[in-house]
């Protein structure tokens, strides 16, 4: 659409207006030069039941519970210092990705993929991310007339969501709670949960805000770092080429020595290949929403207050006016071209050709962990197996599957993993 009807447009969907931006300079203002006025979200039916009407950080306006919710967030998950304690772990069991969240957010781990817990949690995550991301109940979110045909819907979301709250609530949270009551100052703090549960014994947030704590981290990072590692495997398969040139840049550099945390900066071809991944499969392809609180002007447009305002990242990471042959997974791109359209942003200069993680206030947080987990699972595959579609088919299918907010593979394949001669 955007080539039809240019870099801005706005489409009345019903009673709401959505506004799409498709080019950096448009991308510039909505995400950095206009980030307080375009720095709330909108919501809809479904995601008002999944937030609690925004208790959470994710979907909540911008303000001070946004604030303040990202602050708290930011010490137990965001930080180096957060990546370099728990590096150790992702390089031992780099396979378990989810395993590895759980242990940084309660200091525990699944025992196995057997494990009930485990298989409940998977259970519930997918159950919400089939019902959030699903298009089947747009209609009744555009024209509330509509809204009585999806009581049924909105019911169900509303029955997982009480179930699933009191799942993190009875498994994890309170387990948490009942051990620092039992500490009490000798308590040391020692997991995310503990640092979020410690906020609201302050009186910072809410008990129902720690549990829209965990229920972002299991929606925003689970998913989003599955899915990436899903298209980066898909196109290393198809790709024979590119896993050589990563294990050829790991022998050289590292001469032996394992990929670790700390030495991911030293491969370049590895960090071009992530970005690669993110570019030509951008899993959250048109951010999540934006939304002006007040009326505002956007380019030479009056923007109605409370517009829904999506950048269109994906469109502008594969627009061929800004990239050679957007369609070719070529990772050298990002070692041998210019950018080309980078702008100047306090401490440095970003190219909003590309922005996977969105940029600004609103950006996602957790980049300082989905990057080194990403490097970590590829160079750990790509070092110990070559990865092969199953004989007789070439290669494995890259189709799309999109939802509200998400592009993911649409079809999961079967991967040879042919371990490489010592
Ligand atoms: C490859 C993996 C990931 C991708 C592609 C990704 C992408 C994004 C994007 C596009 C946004 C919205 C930016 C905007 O609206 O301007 C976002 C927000 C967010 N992400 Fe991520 N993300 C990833 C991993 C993670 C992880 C691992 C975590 C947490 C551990 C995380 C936590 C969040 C949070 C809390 C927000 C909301 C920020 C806010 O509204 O202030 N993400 N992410």
């Amino acid at each position: 659409m955007s080539q039809t009807y240019g870099p801005i447009f706005l489409l009345k969907l019903g009673s709401k207006n959505l506004v799409v931006v498709s080019n950096p300079e448009l991308a510039n203002q909505v995400l950095h030069t206009q980030g307080v006025e375009f720095g709330s979200r909108p919501r809809n039916v479904v995601f008002n039941i999944f937030t609690g009407n925004g208790q959470d950080m994710v979907f909540t306006i911008y303000g001070e519970h946004w604030r303040k919710m990202r602050r708290i967030m930011t010490v137990p998950f965001f930080t180096n210092k957060v990546v370099h304690q728990y590096s150790d772990m992702w390089e031992n069991e780099m396979d378990l990705v989810v395993d590895d969240l759980k242990r940084m957010m309660f200091d525990d781990k699944f025992e196995s993929l057997d494990d009930p817990l485990f298989i409940e949690a998977t259970k519930f995550n997918s159950e919400r991310s089939r019902l959030a991301q699903s298009f089947d109940y747009n209609y009744g979110d555009f024209i509330p007339l509509l809204r009585p045909f999806l009581r049924g819907y909105l019911n169900k979301c509303k029955d997982l969501q009480t179930r699933r709250l009191a799942f993190f609530n009875n498994y994890f949270v309170e387990k948490r709670r009942k051990l620092m009551a039992e500490n009490g100052e000798k308590h040391k703090i020692s997991c995310a949960i503990d640092h979020i549960i410690d906020a609201q014994m302050k009186g910072e947030i809410s008990e129902e805000n720690v549990l829209y704590i965990v229920e972002n981290i299991n929606v925003a990072a689970i998913e989003t770092t599955l899915w990436s590692m899903e298209w980066a495997i898909a196109e290393l398969v198809n790709h024979p080429n590119v896993q050589q040139k990563i294990r050829d840049e790991i022998s050289t550099v590292l001469k032996g020595k394992s990929v670790t945390e700390s030495n991911l900066h030293e491969l370049p071809y590895l960090q071009a290949t992530i970005n690669e991944t993110l570019r030509l499969h951008t899993p959250i392809p048109l951010l999540v929403p934006h939304m002006n609180l007040d009326e505002a002007k956007l380019g030479d447009y009056t923007i109605p207050k409370e517009t829904k305002v999506v950048v269109n990242a994906w469109w502008l990471a594969n627009n061929s006016a800004w990239w050679k042959n957007p369609n070719e997974f070529r990772p050298e791109r990002f070692l041998e071209e210019d950018g080309g359209t980078e702008a100047a942003v306090a401490g440095g200069k970003v190219d909003f050709r590309y922005l996977p993680f969105g940029m600004g206030r609103r950006s996602c947080p957790g980049i300082i962990l989905a990057l080194p987990i990403l490097g970590l699972v590829i160079a750990k595959l790509v070092t110990n197996f070559e990865m092969q579609a199953p004989p007789g088919e070439g290669k494995v299918d890259t189709s799309e599957k999109g939802g509200q907010f998400s592009l993911h593979i649409a079809k999961h394949s079967t991967v040879v993993f042919k371990p490489v001669a010592a």
